[in-house]
């Protein structure tokens, strides 16, 4: 068994106060490995957004570890500085929002090119090579030219996978990335995170409430109430 790539520790956050006071995590372990493909499932409100937040260093816990490998270097993410944290994300992790967060004025291929060029410091040449591939692989080819407003809800969330992939991170968080998809493309879409995980040995937490992705994963979570219960996988 190699050694855990991020290792999330006694995590607790909590929002609000007073009678407003609402237990997101409640003390939550979790280890993620090379070359995973990991699922988060949980109910609405379960505090499932609030982990991959906490994970990838967007979100600071009230309590709690999170050590990521950086460059063969186990870091504490939340004693890095706020400028420290964001060179480590740039370098090592990919986020696929739930919302998609496109920039609104660029085309498809403008979104992936941008975060080779400023995330990964390639090229002109071999960006626009990079992101033509991956748009191919995600059936987008055709859409390249849009901007977001002029594609579907599918299409702007393809384009968000693609953008987060392109980059080809070391950790990747997916906050529910088929949820606009037929399952046609929604199979695509985990089947290009199994690769990015088997293939190049990311470590991958995908959120999704689609059953039918059980049989491509490597391990299922359940999350209810803040609180991480790791489930047996179908046989
Ligand atoms: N920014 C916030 N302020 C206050 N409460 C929040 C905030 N974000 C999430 N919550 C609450 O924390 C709980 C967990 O939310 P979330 O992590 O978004 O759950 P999930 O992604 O599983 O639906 C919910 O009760 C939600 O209402
Ligand atoms: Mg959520």
């Amino acid at each position: 068994m190699p050694a855990a790539s991020l290792r999330g520790i006694d995590l607790v956050k909590t929002y609000g106060d007073g009678t407003a006071r609402r237990a997101a995590l409640r003390d939550v372990n979790i280890d993620l490995f090379p070359g995973q493909l990991v699922l988060l499932m949980g109910p609405s409100g379960s505090g499932k957004s609030t982990l991959l937040a906490v994970l990838s260093g967007l979100l600071e816990p009230d309590s709690g570890r999170v050590l990521a490998d950086d460059d063969g270097q186990l870091r504490d993410v939340w004693q890095l500085s706020p400028k420290e944290r964001e060179e480590y994300r740039r370098r090592n992790t990919g986020f696929i929002f739930q919302g998609y967060n496109l920039f609104p004025a660029l085309t498809a291929r403008q979104q992936l090119e941008i975060v080779l060029k400023w995330g990964s410091g390639v090229g002109s040449g071999t960006a626009r090579r990079r992101a033509d591939e991956m748009l191919d692989r995600l059936g987008l080819e055709p859409n390249k030219h849009k901007k977001p407003a002029q594609l579907s809800g599918g299409e702007k969330q393809r384009v968000a996978i693609g953008r987060a992939l392109a980059k080809d991170p070391g950790f990747l968080f997916a906050d529910e990335p088929t949820s606009a998809l037929d399952w046609e493309n929604g199979r695509k879409v985990i089947e290009l995170l199994r690769d990015a995980a088997h293939e190049r040995g990311a470590s991958i937490l995908v959120v999704s409430h689609d059953h039918r992705i059980l049989p491509f994963v490597d391990v299922h979570y359940h999350l209810e109430d803040g609180r991480l219960e790791r489930r047996p996988l179908p046989a």
